[in-house]
């Protein structure tokens, strides 16, 4: 177990870094709760405190998406604070605060929240600063507010944590995380070479773990993999943590993971041989899934919570495709076909109505739709093959929808994502991704999803602060692609006249901008 001071450290000399989590937007939390029974805050001008917020990264996209809203993030690292504040200060963005604290010391100072978010901390931390963020959740939620919390669970992490323990041992004596991490990452890469064959379950494990860690950030690695303080813990450990701060379970942020009885009878009929409990439920589904992380919604006890989502609740909800689709599926009535989302979710239906209202919300993307909309739309297109019209008629889309939305093929959210879709005269991107775009992050659009934005996006993106029109647009990234030699000749070269960049890059100006647009990253 760490110092606080140790483990500021260790975030000073190797900062976790900006990114932004798509599942901890209050627009997305709401919409969860909202699903599940309860009334959560309006999220246009909600107050949204985040506790270990490192760089504020989360925090400053969030800001863009919703202006009328206003942030506190709190982090022990003074030099991922001091990056985040000198960020917001340079690009102007004015509700956000980012607080260099320890978590132990927020007092009523701080005030109330109606959405708290920690995630990549709960488990993180020493065994008493975990507890400080429930006592944090239950003394800054306003009566109706949601917390959301990520942690690690077993039995996922004993795999895990069988393989860090060994990778911990081999790098005890070098205090550089930098150091660690590359003795680290060598230890599995031979660990892997010296075992047995492809089909010793041990060296499925260790490709596994590598798998994993291949991608991360070596700040990542250090952080999430070798961080002094890991204390997973099982589910049912965690509930009775939160009872003791008078706090309830709401549910995933991830719906698909849930056991929501009637959107997914077949795990239900398997949780059934366990136990009738909900909650119990939920811990069984870890350990059929052998889950090793959680994204959990919490809210004061006492409010009602439902365990199974509400039909109704759709009216006050947007309805969101995960992505866009360029193929539209099979939309006929009575024919299975299998809907497919862009990252590769699915739900198979022969319900023409549904089918075509999830193709819709998949062309529109990145337009949302409430249900009465996507009802009058879905029954438009689909009338000219003479789908009858009617009470039971909406509630089968109602109770289709809700299974897209547990199958996360579509999402709901509580908020208008303040994207413009034909870029103006003078183009603009919100300061969070502009910010993003420059300093290599990945870059977060307005809907709070990061997206893969190719090199020469991402110069557009960093100049749209709105005064530059397109001649003015094309001469500044003419001289950055040349600075950044960007540009390959035939011959594998570097273009560098700035004459030839022109003449490339000026006809394709108006499609960047029109795919930046068409991915929600510009505002009016
Ligand atoms: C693994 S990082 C997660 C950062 C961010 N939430 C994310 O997921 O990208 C944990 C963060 O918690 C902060 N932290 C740890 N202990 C803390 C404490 N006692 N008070 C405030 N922040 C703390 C660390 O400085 C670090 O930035």
């Amino acid at each position: 177990m760490t110092t606080r001071e140790e483990l500021a450290s260790t975030y000073d000399d190797l900062p976790y870094g900006g990114i932004a989590f798509r599942e901890t937007h209050p627009g997305r939390l709401a919409a969860i709760a909202r699903l599940l029974g309860l009334s959560p805050p309006r999220v246009e001008t909600c107050r949204v405190l985040e506790l270990g917020c490192a760089e504020g990264g989360n925090l400053l996209a969030m800001a863009d998406s919703l202006p009328g809203a206003r942030f506190v993030g709190i982090d022990l690292s003074g030099r991922q604070i001091a990056t985040g504040r000198a960020r917001a200060r340079a690009e102007g963005i004015g509700n956000v605060d980012l607080l260099h604290m320890d978590l132990m010391e927020a007092d009523d100072s701080i005030g109330a929240f109606d959405y708290i978010l920690a995630h990549g901390v709960y488990s993180w931390v020493p065994p008493e600063v975990a507890d400080r963020i429930l006592h944090l959740f239950s003394h800054h939620l306003t009566p109706h507010g949601i917390a959301y919390v990520s942690f690690n669970v077993y039995p996922g992490w004993h795999q895990r944590r069988m393989v860090r323990d060994m990778l911990k041992w081999h790098g005890r004596q070098t205090h550089s995380p930098e150091v660690q991490v590359a003795r680290a990452r060598a230890t599995l890469e031979l660990m892997i070479r010296m075992a047995r064959d492809e089909t010793d379950t041990y060296k499925r494990i260790l490709l596994e773990e590598q798998k994993w860690t291949e991608d991360l950030t070596d700040g990542h690695f250090f952080h999430e993999v070798l961080e002094p303080d890991n204390h997973p813990c099982w589910f049912h450990e965690f509930l009775g943590r939160i009872a003791r701060h008078g706090l309830q379970y709401v549910g995933e942020a991830g719906l698909l993971s849930m056991p929501l009885g009637r959107f997914r009878p077949e795990l239900d009929e398997m949780l059934d041989q366990f136990s009738s409990d909900p909650l119990e439920k939920e811990q069984y589904v870890d350990f059929l899934r052998a889950r090793r992380f959680r994204k959990s919604l919490l809210c004061r006890e006492g409010l009602a919570v439902s365990r199974e989502p509400d039909p109704e609740s759709l009216d006050d909800l947007l309805l969101l495709a995960r992505g866009r689709l360029t193929e539209a599926p099979d939309v006929t009535p009575g024919v299975e076909t299998t809907l497919r989302s862009p990252d590769g979710r699915s739900l198979t239906t022969s319900d023409g109505l549904l089918k075509t209202a999830v193709a819709i919300l998949f062309q529109e993307w990145p337009r949302c739709a409430s249900f009465d909309a996507l009802y009058e739309a879905a029954r438009e297109a689909t009338g000219a093959a003479g789908v009858p019209v009617g009470f039971a008629e909406k509630a089968r889309l109602r109770d289709g929808i809700l299974r897209a939305l547990s199958a996360e093929i579509l999402e709901a959210v509580t908020w208008q994502a303040p994207f413009v879709k034909v870029p103006g005269e003078r183009p603009a991107a919100p300061a969070s991704v502009r910010i993003q775009a420059r300093v290599g992050l990945p870059v977060t659009n307005l809907w709070h999803i990061p997206v893969d934005v190719e090199d020469i996006g991402r110069i557009v993106l960093a100049q749209l602060d709105g005064t530059r029109d397109r001649a003015r647009l094309l001469e500044d990234l003419v001289a950055e692609v040349v600075k950044k030699e960007f540009l390959e000749g035939p011959s594998g070269t570097p273009v560098k006249d700035p004459q030839v960049v022109r003449r490339i890059l000026g006809p394709n100006l108006d499609a960047i901008l029109g795919r930046l647009a068409d991915n929600a990253f510009l505002v009016a």
